[in-house]
C-alpha cells in the first residue's frame, strides 16, 4: 500500500535569531508541516521554548504545526499550545503514566479540537500502549532518548514503528500516522519508511551549517525516490 509521506522538520537546530526566515526557508522547501519541541527541563532536562516561540512560528508559517510536549503534567498545558497555534499536541505516554490518564489527556486535547498524538520514549513496549491506538491520529515513535537534536537513529526501534503500523491496520484506521522522531536522516529515511513510519521528523538533517533547508529537503525527498 502506498501512502502520503510527510517531513517535518524539528526547529530545535535552527537559528533562533532569525527563526521566521527559517521557518519560511523550510516552508518554502516543501515541507509539509512544523515539528515544535518544547521541553521543560524535568521530563527531559533541557529547556526548549514555550508558547511565544509556537506562536511566532504560527505567524510566520500556514504550515499545520505539531507541538511535542517533553514535559511532565502535559494536560496543563494544551490549552495554551493550542491557543498559540497547535493543530496536533503530542504528549509523552511516560509522562500520563498509565491508560486512563491517557486517555483524560485525549478527551482534553478533543475538547480543544486539537488531534491527539502519543510519543513513547524507547524503553516502552507497544503492549503498554496499544489500546489507545484507536483514540489517536498519531503515534510518534522516538528512535532516540529525547531531550537533544542530532542524535543517531537507533535502528533497533525501527521493529516497533512497524508494530504501531500493524496494530493501526488491524483496527482499519485509515489515514493514522506513525511518526519517527530521533535522527531521520537522507541515508536512512527510506529505511524509516519501509518500516511503516509515514511523517519523519527532521531536525539537524534540514537546518544545520553545510546545507541550506532547500538542498537539505531536496536530499530527503531523493533519497524517498
Ligand atoms: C528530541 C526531539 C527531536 C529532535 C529531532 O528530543 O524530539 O524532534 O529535535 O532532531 P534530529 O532530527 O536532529 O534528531
Ligand atoms: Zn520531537
Amino acid at each position: 500500500m502506498s501512502r502520503t509521506i510527510r517531513i517535518a522538520p524539528s526547529i530545535l537546530t535552527a537559528d533562533f535569531g532569525h527563526l521566521a526566515d527559517q521557518v519560511r526557508a523550510a516552508e518554502a522547501a516543501g515541507v509539509d508541516l512544523m515539528h515544535l519541541d518544547v521541553m521543560d527541563g524535568h521530563f527531559v532536562p533541557p529547556f526548549s521554548f514555550g508558547t511565544e516561540v509556537v506562536a511566532a512560528v504560527r505567524a510566520a508559517t500556514s504550515l499545520p504545526i505539531e507541538v511535542h510536549l517533553m514535559v511532565e503534567r502535559p494536560g496543563e498545558h494544551f490549552e495554551g499550545f493550542a491557543q498559540a497555534g497547535a493543530e496536533t499536541q503530542i504528549f509523552h505516554y511516560e509522562a500520563a503514566g498509565d491508560l486512563e490518564r491517557s486517555r483524560a489527556l485525549i478527551e482534553q486535547l478533543r475538547a480543544l479540537d486539537c488531534a491527539p498524538a502519543l510519543a513513547v520514549n524507547p524503553e516502552t513496549e507497544v503492549d503498554e500502549f496499544a489500546a489507545l491506538i484507536p483514540e489517536l491520529v498519531q503515534v510518534t515513535v522516538m528512535t532516540i532518548r529525547p531531550g537533544w537534536g542530532g542524535q543517531t537513529l537507533r535502528e533497533d526501534l525501527l521493529p516497533k514503528v512497524t508494530a504501531v503500523r500493524s496494530a493501526a491496520e488491524a483496527a482499519s484506521l485509515a489515514g493514522f500516522t506513525v511518526e519517527i522522531d530521533g535522527g531521520v536522516k537522507a541515508h536512512n529515511i527510506a529505511q524509516c519508511v519501509h518500516a511503516g513510519a509515514d511523517l519523519l521528523v527532521a531536525g539537524s538533517a534540514v537546518f544545520n551549517d553545510q546545507q541550506t533547508p532547500a538542498e537539505a529537503v531536496a536530499e530527503l525527498r531523493a533519497a524517498l525516490g
